[in-house]
């Protein structure tokens, strides 16, 4: 048994959903990395680990290292990668593996970054809807190369909500890898939580609330005049229609969450309609609530990240798991 913490390479990082799991259970984590400016702002904002903003596909500046290098000389003991989605999601085109915008193909600068570090273990995370793409063919074919890297590989779609207890869908497709056959004998998928949480729990007094919020659900009010807009109900507005959620649960927030209220689930509360706020959001998470948001990015930024983010109780699960497995 090993005392040491494990050490983990956060991958496609976003504002640090797996760091903050990894946390949690107690895991190190030596690396992160994602292109994005706005997330290069979150994750500084909440973690201390170095983090590097780049392209995966490429070196920073010529004779600079790559994100495959500079990992491989890390030494992760687990690799974690929320590698972009839309490419499989049923929301997007679905061009899956051939995305000719290359989003897609980064499955292979992935596979490719494993195949040099070759760190112990990793958690691949996806949209659900991975694992129909093309009748399996795509996830097949993604397993059978990680398989052929030398890895032990097994995948499960989860739902947030059960895994968490937060009032928050979201399914997701997780695939572990481990370098040992013994280690995936040991390995066990999370349980559903015993405790769940009620929907009103998660929102703020109203007293908390900034004007701009119930100023943008007023406006969207407006668009469907005469509408019964119900304080024991959970909306969303997509574009044209209203749509309300089932079971008293949260839909799965999305990155195209929009600051005019566009895809945020709304609620009515004292003051009236209005979308969730990003500090709601991120509770819908799992994040907990010094969790930095900083006051210096929009709110439209603040809800793509929140809205991509791994949901931090159930990776956390999964990362116990395998941290319990390789140890
Ligand atoms: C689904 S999000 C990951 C969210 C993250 N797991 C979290 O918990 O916040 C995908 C991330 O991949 C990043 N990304 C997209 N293309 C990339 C590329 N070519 N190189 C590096 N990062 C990229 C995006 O900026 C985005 O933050």
């Amino acid at each position: 048994m090993s005392q040491q913490s494990l050490t983990m390479v956060d991958l496609f990082a976003g504002l640090g959903g797996f760091s903050a799991a990894a946390g949690r259970v107690g895991i190190k984590v030596v690396l992160a990395t994602d292109v994005s400016q706005t997330c290069e702002t979150i994750y500084r904002a909440n973690f201390t680990a170095p983090f590097v903003r780049q392209d995966i596909r490429q070196a920073s500046a010529p004779g600079q290292p790559s994100v495959s290098e500079l990992v491989t000389a890390a030494q992760p003991d687990i690799v974690t990668a929320g590698f972009p989605c839309q490419s499989f999601s049923r929301a997007g085109r679905q061009a899956g593996l051939a995305d000719p915008l290359g989003r897609g193909q980064l499955v292979f600068d992935l596979l490719n970054l494993l195949r040099a570090a070759r760190p112990r273990a990793f958690l691949l995370e996806n949209v659900a809807n991975l694992a129909a793409h093309a009748g399996g063919a795509t996830l097949g074919q993604i397993l059978q190369e990680l398989t052929s890297l030398g890895y032990f590989v097994t995948h499960s779609v989860l739902d947030a909500h059960v895994i968490s207890g937060l009032p928050a869908r979201r399914e997701r497709l997780y695939i572990v890898g481990v370098a040992r056959q013994e280690w995936l004998e040991r390995f066990a998928w999370p349980s559903a939580a015993q405790k769940f949480v009620g929907w009103r729990e998660i929102l703020q007094p109203p007293a908390q609330i900034a004007d701009k919020y119930y100023e943008t659900g007023r406006k969207l009010a407006a668009h469907v005049p005469g509408f019964d807009w119900r304080a024991d109900t959970i909306y969303t507005y997509r574009r044209s229609y209203v749509r309300a959620a089932a079971g008293g649960v949260f839909p799965t927030l999305m990155a195209n969450m929009g600051t005019g209220g566009y895809n945020v689930p709304l609620v009515v509360d004292k003051r009236g309609l209005r979308p969730l706020t990003v500090r709601e959001c991120a509770r819908l998470q799992g994040l907990s609530d010094d969790f930095v948001l900083p006051a210096e990015l929009l709110d439209k930024h603040l809800y793509q990240a929140l809205g991509n983010s791994i949901s931090v109780p159930t990776v956390a699960a999964i990362l116990g798991g395998l941290q319990a497995a390789l140890t």
